[in-house]
């Protein structure tokens, strides 16, 4: 424990804190209190770290950076600062010393090698914005990486579905046969929520791209710091208004991970539809993303799309967990918030992945058109399609429905569709009129085909090849928008951070 400054004294004092040999340096930059007790290890966060320990560096950065343009630091310390850290960094995190964080460490690394003078680096900050400004740095790299992955699954879908307008195929609801689609209108149906999680995420990244700096431990500095100054060189959109806001709050934290959590939801339907689509010989999925059973000879088992329906688990669990940390929390600072950060990379590190599994297994099976054709009929799936024929000849619907039930009741085992005899006893029956009044037996005839059923189904967002490619064309022009926004947001991020680069060399 290096930091229960209202506690007695609990560790072992023994320790010389001007020693400067790597055991004991993590006690160099503060009086030796509380920092050898048999709590040390069960503080440390250093390990974890390594994940901010870049982002540490670039904020540590920045802030001397503001320092010296303050005047609160002169250039010459600055000079010495900034030179040694990038030879922290080129020594890597595994050269730290010892401390109870990246932040003690990377500052105790750097007075080692400037003298006390390196001790102006923590003029006028706190490890509590500093680390919230580390946290959102560095998770804003992983949103980038998730939305160019979330980008790139919505354009293969894209791609997979135009080859696929006039695929016929089953569609269902309660896993039964209900009325047939196309594989191009199955995957726009994902393509959608993909749309909607990059507006997910591309908002999680705003929320995110916020600069905490300067906040110090949560009630401000006396120091003149310049916090839009910091924010710039970082390439932050702006600043964390309220110091203690700055501090405490790790809702973008939820919202990434939330956005994440939601994505994974989708993929393991998406992952479900493919094990069920797979084990009724309606596709076959690549070996690239099957597995052999050790025992069963002749199985080809879809394991990777199940490890993808397990990863909604993974990431509902991150999100509860870090839920359950924040929940409760007074204001500001508490040591829980270390605990809320591991979920959120859980789920950074676990969806994208596996969007792109359940993509490239999606994009490389091989349909088989000749299976779902058949199948596309089965269980009298056009009976909709005839029930609405016969309204749009004027039968009220609710009528028409009762004609085709009746013949669906007395369907056969196995049987996919009546017979037009049927149908005609039937509409005889309860309209009083032979069936031709309504409706011709050719049109009936082509009704009852599932190719019919889908080209009828031209309604906006419907499954005809039409209607299909209207929503193809949308997506598309949805999707460059998603894009340019990533683009937009990386190539401002990158700009602000060259400009850091740039500015680092103007003091060593
Ligand atoms: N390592 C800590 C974190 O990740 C920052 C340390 C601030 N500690 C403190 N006791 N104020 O949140």
């Amino acid at each position: 424990m290096t930091n229960g400054e209202d506690t007695p004294d609990a560790g072992d004092t023994t320790g010389d804190a001007d020693s400067g040999d790597a055991a004991s340096a993590g006690t160099a930059i503060r009086r030796d209190r509380f920092s050898g007790g048999p709590a040390r290890g069960f503080m440390s966060s250093l390990a974890a770290d390594e994940r901010i320990f870049a982002a540490d560096l670039q904020v540590d950065r920045a802030h001397v950076v503001m320092l010296a343009e303050q005047g609160i630091v002169d250039d010459e310390d600055a000079g010495s600062i900034l030179a040694a850290l990038d030879d922290v960094e080129a020594a890597g995190h595994g050269e730290l010393p010892d401390a109870e964080d990246v932040h003690e460490a990377i500052e105790t690394a750097v007075i080692q090698r400037v003298g006390p003078e390196g001790g102006r680096m923590h003029t006028a900050r706190s490890r509590n914005d500093e680390v919230a400004t580390c946290i959102r740095y560095r998770l804003r790299a992983d949103l980038f990486e998730a939305l160019e992955t979330v980008v790139g699954a919505r354009e293969q879908l894209l791609d997979a579905a135009a080859e696929h307008t006039e695929t016929v195929m089953p569609g269902f609801t309660h896993l039964q046969y209900a009325q047939p689609v196309t594989v191009a209108h199955w995957i726009l149906s994902y393509e959608g929520p993909l749309a909607r999680d990059t507006e997910r995420l591309l908002s999680a990244f705003d929320t995110t791209n916020q600069s905490p700096l300067g906040a110090a431990a949560f009630a401000g500095t006396p120091f003149d710091v310049d916090r839009e100054r910091t924010a710039d060189l970082l390439g932050f959109d702006g600043t964390v208004a309220n110091s203690m806001d700055a501090t405490s709050s790790r809702d973008f934290l939820v919202e990434t991970t939330s956005a994440l959590t939601t994505l994974a939801t989708t993929l393991s339907g998406l992952a479900e539809d493919l094990v069920v689509y797979s084990g009724r010989d309606y596709l076959e999925i690549s070996d690239d993303y099957a597995s052999t059973s050790s025992i069963m000879p002749q199985k080809k088992n879809p394991d990777t799309l199940e490890i993808v329906r397990a990863t909604a688990g993974e990431a509902q669990g991150a999100l509860q967990r870090l839920l359950t940390t924040l929940k409760g929390l007074p204001r500001s600072y508490n040591i829980d918030l270390q605990e809320a950060t591991p979920p959120a990379w859980t789920a950074v590190d676990t969806v994208p992945p596996a969007l792109e599994v359940v993509t490239g297994a999606l994009t490389t099976a091989e349909w088989h058109e000749d299976v779902l054709a058949a199948e596309a009929a089965a269980g009298f799936s056009t009976a909709t399609g005839v029930a609405d024929r016969l309204a749009m000849a004027g039968v009220p619907f609710r009528t028409a429905h009762e004609v085709v039930a009746t013949v669906a009741e007395d369907l056969e085992p196995g049987q996919d569709a009546p017979d037009i005899d049927a149908l005609e006893a039937a509409a005889e029956e309860i309209l009083g009129e032979p069936l031709t009044a309504y409706v011709d037996r050719e049109t009936l005839t082509a009704t009852l085909s599932p190719v019919e059923s889908v080209a009828m189904r031209d309604s906006a967002g419907g499954p005809a090849p039409d209607a299909v490619a209207v929503q193809i064309e949308g997506a598309r022009e949805r999707l460059s928008a998603g894009e340019a926004a990533v683009a937009d947001r990386r190539e401002a991020v990158t700009g602000a951070l060259d400009d850091l680069e740039t500015e680092v060399t103007e003091y060593v």
